[in-house]
């Protein structure tokens, strides 16, 4: 098999996923007993981000740093990508001088330019089509708190966003059903919709999706390089807001998740976001073990 990436939830197995899940559970624990492990010892990861970041940076810098590594970390201003060197090119040196790219950018072929050029593993540290980190830690955290996901109703509401696509990736590799609501304007992409019809429910009721669900999940109305949409999405997206009588209808027990950041009286209300039912914090935290056990996966298989 050729070099392994990590572009999408699609690049893993149900077994694969189930076992960096199962790891980062491990290495979570590990790190309360100050147990060490140094798979990146000697290892160099390199952070191409295009937009902003704070969770994805930090996870990734504090993860590298934990395992033994390096990170040399390259923002949207700093590398000559922004002065129109090409993908391809920049791929051939960090190949020749690190051992991992992580890369955050806007259109989803950039990432698969870096991946087709490079020598080493690219991880996908968000793109404008998906956020597959983000469904680690997601589905890491759900585990965590309520046990198996397969067969549980989860529901999307909002945007039918980058978030979005990798959370309909992890409903069909996990077997569990997505109920999406958004306007009938930001409908999530409709061949990734076909792809996982057997698992996906889009609707434009919000209170339709949530019913029963055992996870309600929102994010942003305008994600990075939309805010100069932000009124008119504002309007759109209104009735979408994750608010105490939305969340009467899930499941007593559901959860919120939130990928953050959060704009707290838009996509979700405060006493949401910051009440019981709320996971936004461990879910935020997990992005760390998730994506150590993610890396000590890549390096191993690409060894
Ligand atoms: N959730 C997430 O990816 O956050 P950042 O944009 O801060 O990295
Ligand atoms: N959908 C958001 C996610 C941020 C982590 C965005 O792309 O800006």
């Amino acid at each position: 098999m050729g070099l392994r990436h990590f572009l999408s939830l699609n690049d893993l197995s149900a077994a694969e996923l189930k076992r960096i899940i199962d790891r980062a559970m491990v290495l979570k624990s590990d790190r309360q007993i100050r147990k060490l492990c140094d798979v990146m010892k000697g290892r160099v990861a390199v952070l191409v981000f295009e937009k902003n970041s704070t969770r994805t940076r930090i996870s990734f810098e504090c993860g590298i740093t934990q395992l033994g590594g390096n990170a040399v970390f390259m923002g949207p201003t700093e590398s000559h990508l922004s002065r129109g060197e090409s993908i391809e090119d920049t791929a051939q040196v960090i190949s020749r001088m690190a051992d991992l790219v992580v890369m955050r950018t806007g259109a989803h072929e950039r990432i698969e330019n870096m991946a087709n050029s490079a020598l080493v593993p690219v991880i996908n540290g968000l793109t404008d089509f998906n956020h597959p980190c983000q469904l680690l830690a997601d589905l890491q955290t759900y585990i965590e708190y309520r046990g198996d996901i397969k067969g549980i109703t989860a529901a999307w509401l909002g945007d039918g966003n980058n978030v979005c696509h990798s959370w309909m990736n992890a409903a069909r590799i996990l077997d569990f059903q997505l109920n999406i609501a958004t306007p009938p304007g930001f409908r999530p992409n409709q061949s990734l919709s076909e792809l996982c019809r057997s698992n996906v429910m889009i609707t434009d009721d919000p209170f339709l999706a949530v019913k029963n669900a055992q996870v309600v999940i929102t994010d942003t109305w305008a994600s990075m390089g939309q805010e100069n949409e932000r009124l008119e999405r504002n309007m759109a997206f209104k009735p979408y807001c994750v608010d105490s009588s939305l969340m009467q209808y899930a499941h007593k027990n559901a959860l919120f998740m939130h990928c953050l950041p959060a704009y707290r009286g838009q996509e979700v209300t405060t006493e949401v976001i910051d009440g019981p039912q709320s996971v936004v914090f461990p879910e935020a935290e997990n992005r760390l073990h998730a994506q150590k056990a993610l890396m000590e996966f890549l390096l191993h298989v690409n060894d």
